[in-house]
């Protein structure tokens, strides 16, 4: 038990960093969080199960969050371990030097042990980073490339992963080509098919996302990563919304180079990212970011680490977000996200107005569904969900191409959020 002193020590903090008035700060602060439910319960009552969950998190009673692939929710254990660190660390009496961003300290090889554990490969091709969009640019930076030598995307790439290479095509004339991925896909052959028909003898990588921002599908990360070895091209995955979405071994994935961002969905502080990077191609890359370390190339993966003076209390959280989805156990998360998401499509397939773009068959969606209609005709189904406060993800556009809607899920998520969501989905399109 902390002292009182420390209690409100770390409240005002919380209070500051968070926006929330103190009386609340002292609330998540000062007290342990919630206990998490037995895991008994998990298996007798499962519904009773996630319903208890749900205190974990600080989320507002009278929102319905059903974006967190845009950015995650989370947790109060985590976020108590972020701030206990800031605090700690403006102590100053680790002699270790403090923060991130120069030589490793122990919380971050403790950290790095831990997520390369959890992802399947050695801690030596993992190089910290804040995000995605990081870790995207220090690939697509630090590889050399001749004009006329060509990247492949796809037409769903993020601006965090497609822009470094728009950049990179306009200052050294390196030539971008995409594949179209089907919307939704029928088989895994068809998409492998596409980007075999893609590749040209210029080709010498393919950047492509393991989920898409667009529209939630899952890519088939192994089949196109042999696709592109037997061709004797780089493979380079954007796997933002991958990680704690889908269970991960980079090494049987067999890809080059893997980018992450979990504070989406495995629910860290957010400024939190890594980047994968086969063990063989460790040297190949410049660093984007140099600084006293731009060519020790002992340090492995960790050279891309020394980004300058860094938030190390995120890197703390990153580390207590892993211990968090451990606790609850991966393999239940991910089949509570794509059950919840499971039934967002059944009830979407229902209106022959609604075209599903991922969810296809199981193997092409986790806990993300997306779906479209004709330009314009979403729009009411979007002030219905603003009515009710629900947070979707999604355009509309009366001029341009299809309406399109993104419906996340994750075990926060309760089933009467999904109702008011049915209930809104109905309204908008005229069925209430
Ligand atoms: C596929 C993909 N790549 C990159 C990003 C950018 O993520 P971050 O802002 O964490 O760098 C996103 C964000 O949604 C994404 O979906």
């Amino acid at each position: 038990m902390l002292h009182r002193r420390a209690f409100l020590q770390r409240a005002a903090v919380g209070a500051a960093l968070l926006g929330i008035p103190l009386a609340s700060a002292e609330q998540v602060f000062g007290q342990e969080p919630p206990p998490l439910p037995p895991r008994a319960l998990l298996e007798r009552d499962p519904e009773r199960y996630w319903a208890e969950l749900r205190p974990q998190w600080l989320l507002a009673a009278d929102r319905i969050n059903l974006n967190c692939g845009s950015v995650g929710c989370t947790p109060w254990p985590v976020l108590r371990a972020m701030i206990a660190h800031i605090l700690e660390g403006e102590t100053f009496r680790d002699p270790a030097y403090p923060w991130f961003g120069y030589e490793e300290n122990a919380r971050l090889r403790e950290l790095r042990d831990a997520l390369a554990a959890f992802v399947g490969c050695r801690r030596d091709e993992l190089a910290l980073v804040r995000n995605a969009t990081e870790a995207n640019n220090i690939v697509c930076n630090g590889l050399d490339m001749q004009p006329g030598e060509e990247a492949l995307l796809t037409d769903q790439e993020h601006p965090g992963g497609r822009c470094c290479w728009e950049q990179k095509a306009a200052r050294f004339g390196i030539r971008l080509n995409y594949v179209t991925l089907p919307k939704p896909p029928a088989s895994t052959e068809e998409i492998v098919e596409r980007f075999e028909r893609a590749l040209t003898p210029a080709t010498k990588i393919i950047v492509f996302s393991h989920i898409t921002t667009v529209t939630g599908v899952v890519l088939p990360v192994k089949e196109i990563c042999a696709l592109a070895r037997r061709r004797g091209v780089l493979t380079h995955v954007d796997g933002a919304h991958a990680i704690g979405q889908l269970p991960l071994h980079l090494h049987e994935l067999g890809c080059d180079f893997y980018a992450a961002s979990p504070h989406k969905w495995l629910m860290a502080p957010k400024g939190t990212g890594f980047l994968y990077i086969r063990e063989g191609h460790l040297e190949k890359l410049w660093v984007n970011i140099a600084s006293g370390e731009w060519r020790n190339y002992a340090q492995k993966a960790y050279r891309f680490s020394n980004l300058g003076t860094s938030n190390l209390s995120v890197m703390v959280g990153l580390k207590a977000a892993l211990d968090f989805f451990s606790a609850i156990g991966p393999e239940h998360i991910y089949a509570r996200q794509h059950e919840l998401a499971t039934r967002v499509r059944d009830r979407v397939r229902a209106y022959p107005q609604l075209h599903i773009a991922n969810a296809s068959d199981d193997r092409f969606y986790g806990g993300m569904v997306s779906f479209e209609a004709d330009p314009g005709s979403l729009q009411p189904v979007f002030a219905a969900c603003a009515a009710r406060q629900i947070r979707i993800a999604g355009v509309t556009q009366p001029d341009g191409e299809a309406d399109r809607i993104r419906i996340s899920t994750h075990i926060f998520t309760q089933p009467g959020e999904l109702e008011t969501f049915f209930e809104a989905l109905a309204t908008g399109l005229g069925r209430a």
